[in-house]
């Protein structure tokens, strides 16, 4: 198969032809039609993880993708060959990951694939509206009542929830560079601040006297304490971006890591067939186009998502 692989930390990707990996028991080969471009992947072929995470070389980078199931290891009886899937596929050790032709993974991690989505969108899905999923529902307890800041809300995890927390029946203030503006409104954003012109906290307090019941920081950095004065009394902050070693004990702040969970990527393809939720494709790439790829990611200013298209 087709692989991009990295055999150091901060070497080049290189597009190889490695052997097709083969099902073990309770796992699914699925053959790769897409596979949505994080910041993460950038992190990791950096080195930036190398001691959170175990790893093995030549390393496979890539978290999340969509495909075509083409053979069910021994046990492996909820998926049939030719099924269209979409998993987050991150796993204990990083080395066999979704920018390459074929991956293995145990059948728990796959979801069916939404049926009125192209693959490149549905491959640019798991990763960050999991993130989104389970920051603003599991951690944050959105309710529907709730007002909600999203910080960093024109990128990937951002434009996830913003839309679920709509769908929820929720108030959403996004922030983001005024360029974006009219694409977090289509996105169905009631309020937008632009954090490059703007003062945030001012204009969010402008607004909502007492403050937003729970902001969700995928910025990190200085912009998560921009985000705790945004808080009212009683609210929470969950952030995606910054550990939160720097942040009173007094606030009610968690640190989130996304987990693999198909049952929420099961209500995620509901919302996404029922119509209420899209998936802007800033561009698709070719694997052997990584580097321009990985330069938009690094960025930091995508607007939705990017990802590799393998078919
Ligand atoms: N912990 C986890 O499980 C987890 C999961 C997913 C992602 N993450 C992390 O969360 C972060 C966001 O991920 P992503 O995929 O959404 O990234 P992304 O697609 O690159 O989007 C980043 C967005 O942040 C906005 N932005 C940059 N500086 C900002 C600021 N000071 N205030 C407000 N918005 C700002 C940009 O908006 P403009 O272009 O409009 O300026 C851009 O759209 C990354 O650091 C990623 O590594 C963590």
């Amino acid at each position: 198969m087709k692989a991009l692989i990295l055999n150091e930390f901060e070497g080049p990707l290189e597009v190889v032809t490695k052997e097709k990996p083969e099902p073990k028991e309770g796992e699914v080969l699925v053959r790769i039609k897409a596979a949505g471009i994080n910041p993460v992947d950038a992190m990791i072929t950096n080195g930036y993880m190398k001691d959170r995470m175990k790893h093995h070389f030549p390393l496979v980078p890539g978290w999340e993708m969509a495909g075509v199931v083409e053979e069910c290891g021994y046990g492996a009886r909820r998926f049939m060959n030719g099924e269209e899937v979409y998993a987050y596929a991150r796993r204990p050790e990083v080395g066999e990951g979704t920018f390459a032709e074929y991956i293995c993974l145990p059948e728990s991690y796959l979801s069916k694939k939404p049926v009125n989505i192209s693959f490149e969108e549905a491959g640019s899905v798991p990763l960050t509206g999991l993130t989104a999923y389970q920051c603003l529902f599991d951690t944050g307890k959105l309710k529907q009542e709730d007002v909600v800041l999203v910080l960093g809300a024109s990128g990937g995890v951002g434009t996830f929830a913003i839309q679920l927390a709509k769908y929820h029946g929720s108030t959403v203030v996004a922030v983001a560079s005024e360029d974006n503006h009219t694409y977090l409104k289509e996105l169905g954003a009631d309020y937008c601040i632009d954090y490059k012109n703007q003062d945030v906290e001012k204009e969010v307090k402008n607004k909502f006297k007492e403050g937003v019941d729970l902001v969700l920081d995928a910025v990190g950095g200085d912009t998560t304490e921009i985000g705790v004065q945004c808080m009212k009394k009683g609210g929470k902050i969950v952030s995606i971006a910054n550990p939160g070693e720097d942040i009173d004990d007094q606030v009610d702040f968690t640190f989130v890591f996304v987990e693999p969970n198909s049952r929420q990527l099961d209500h995620i393809r509901e919302i996404i067939e029922a119509g209420n939720m899209k998936v802007p494709m800033q561009k698709t790439y070719k694997l052997d186009e990584v580097k321009h790829a990985f330069e938009q990611i690094l960025s930091g200013h995508t607007t939705g998502k990017i990802a590799f298209s393998l078919n």
